[in-house]
């Protein structure tokens, strides 16, 4: 059986941590970034709507592409997958995510010990005088605002996402637990990325070097595919729901 190894490798392990990206989110009906046609990013460039610069130079553009980004992720739900890696923790089974996603749908699921690499679309904030907004106030703000940039109440600045863009760092708390769950992780089970962004995609290597094994569940190549101990590239939902019943059937 394809799960069974999987299941195996996490039966034995001490510590079973997860490390996700978009592909989890698909089955919610968010498209990733990589993926040839339907990919964000093989529709818009990142350096033309996701970098800090833009932020900075062309707010407008920028609130454009991440106003509707909000106003999509804030709608969606949960699959099966998210529920899975839910249930695994709630099992004892599996230690925390480790998460590029923004979406908050591990939150959503049940997932209680979520690390958000990228950060999330919980709110936004004003660099000049650090005042704060929810998602909903920022939302209301884009629709008031004539040019669709929402701004700070108290000082006027343009609203920054508290997201991780190309050009920023990523929040270093977070980075610090990630590399320590990784270090730590006999098993790191990389669902639903392509592995290819860094910082995040130093995490798999961290286990490697610890003497932990990594496993990949996602439908493209990774540069991780030659290394891992069990590897599957079907749907997300699919491998997930197959680990969890291998696993009912050890
Ligand atoms: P990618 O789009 O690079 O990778 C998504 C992975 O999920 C690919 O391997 C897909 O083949 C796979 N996939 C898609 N649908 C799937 C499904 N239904 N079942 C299984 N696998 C599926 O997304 P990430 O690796 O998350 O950062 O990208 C990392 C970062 O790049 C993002 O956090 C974002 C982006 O630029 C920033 O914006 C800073
Ligand atoms: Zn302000």
């Amino acid at each position: 059986e394809r799960h069974e190894r999987l299941a195996r490798l996490v039966h034995e392990a001490g510590s079973v941590v997860a490390l996700t990206g978009a592909g989890i989110s698909v089955p919610s009906g968010i498209p990733d970034f990589r993926t040839p046609q339907t990919g964000i990013w093989a529709n818009v460039d990142p350096m033309e709507v996701a970098h800090v610069d833009v932020w900075r130079r062309d707010p407008q553009r920028f609130w454009a592409f991440y106003g509707h980004r909000f106003a999509v992720l804030g709608d969606v739900r949960p699959n099966d997958a998210h529920r899975t890696l839910a249930e695994l923790e709630r099992r004892g089974r599996l230690d925390a995510v480790l998460t590029q996603n923004i979406d908050l749908l591990h939150e959503k699921a049940g997932s209680r010990d979520v690390v958000e690499l990228h950060g999330s679309i919980a709110g936004t904030h004003c660099p000049a005088c650090g005042a704060r907004a929810s998602l909903e106030e920022t939302l209301r703000r884009i629709e008031a605002a004539p040019d669709g940039v929402p701004r700070c109440a108290e000082c006027g600045g343009v609203l920054k996402p508290d997201v991780v863009l190309f050009g920023d760092m990523l929040p270093v708390a977070a980075l610090e637990r990630a590399e320590q769950l990784a270090a730590g992780a006999d098993v790191l089970l990389c669902i639903g990325s392509s592995l290819v962004v860094y910082p995040v995609a130093e995490l798999p290597r961290t286990t490697l070097r610890h003497r932990g094994r990594v496993a990949i569940v996602t439908t493209s190549e990774t540069p991780y595919d030659e290394l891992a101990a069990a590897r599957l590239d079907g749907d997300v939902v699919a491998e997930l729901q197959g680990l969890l019943a291998a696993l009912d059937a050890l």
